[in-house]
């Protein structure tokens, strides 16, 4: 989890051949493996197998600015209600599919399609009855020309997102190092976010963290961020003996006069 951390990026411009039908086959069982652990009915993952028709219904309107991103093969995200909790389990499980996909040689980009209106979304959707905002593009990555510089996307400083207490003192890696979770948060930085905001900050308790958000930007991205990073904190907790999970909360705190929203907790 580590390396792939590490060495995870979003890869954009993919091949435009198919991926193999058996592993297309798994990509549907796993879908529907991960909708069952999840058990809530909250989302659920729509596979285009053919992303053609998708591509073509989202060119100029979905992505960053209207950048769509093409690729063979999409999974739609699509939340059943309204429900903040299912957003975030959401996001949390299609987190959990690029691991998988990743571990099958594929190479995913998430595509947001927030701004792309209902009507537009009811004729592209077979059978929408939630709301899809994000999108998966998978398949297999173009290769890189090596004279080209590979596009690096900026992370947080490991001392500048995780808080001591609620006056704002930041955690030091020593802070960090003594409570023996240097090499989570030193990782954790480089799950994806929405435009890379990296809107997560953490709130160091006694035995527990608190994952709190800032309340700006719109509410939708920042709990699929929040779902993403939950996932990969879980993660890497396994590997240094952290085996709980998160709990959700709902209430705000003030720190240094600025109002976070508490997200979650999880025991350490
Ligand atoms: C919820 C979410 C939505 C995203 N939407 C898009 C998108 O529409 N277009 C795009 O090119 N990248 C999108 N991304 C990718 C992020 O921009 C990317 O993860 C971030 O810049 C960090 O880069 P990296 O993933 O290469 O480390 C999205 C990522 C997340 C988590």
């Amino acid at each position: 989890m580590t390396s792939f951390l590490r060495e995870r990026k979003s890869v954009r411009e993919f091949k435009a051949v198919d991926v193999k039908n058996q592993l297309l086959d798994d990509i549907e069982d796993y879908l529907r493996l991960l909708e069952t652990e999840d058990g809530s009915g909250d989302f659920r993952f729509v596979f285009y197998k053919d992303g053609k028709r998708l591509f073509d219904g989202l060119n100029g309107i979905g992505g960053y600015s209207g950048v769509m991103i093409q690729s063979p093969h999409y999974v739609a995200l699509e939340i059943m209600n309204s429900q903040d909790k299912s957003i975030i389990n959401g996001a949390y499980f299609m987190e959990k599919l690029i691991t998988k996909l990743n571990s099958m040689g594929l190479d995913t980009c998430w595509v947001s399609i927030g701004d792309v209106n209902h009507g537009e979304k009811v004729k592209l959707f077979d059978n929408l009855l939630g709301n899809i905002n994000y999108l998966l593009a998978f398949g297999h990555r173009k290769p890189r020309n090596p004279f080209e510089e590979v596009p690096f996307s900026n992370r947080i400083g490991l001392d500048e997102f995780v808080y001591m207490d609620e006056s704002g003192k930041k955690a030091t890696l020593e802070d960090l190092e003594n409570r023996g979770l240097d090499d989570l948060f030193y990782y954790l930085r480089y799950a994806p976010s929405s435009f890379n905001r990296q809107p997560w900050r953490f709130l160091l308790k006694k035995e527990k963290v608190a994952l709190i958000m800032e309340c700006i930007g719109d509410k939708d991205s920042n709990l699929i961020d929040a779902g993403v990073i939950m996932y990969y904190f879980e993660e890497l907790g396994k590997a240094i003996g952290i085996n709980s999970k998160w709990e959700l909360a709902n209430s705000r705190q003030n720190i240094e006069d600025r109002e976070y929203r508490i997200i979650g907790e999880i025991v350490l």
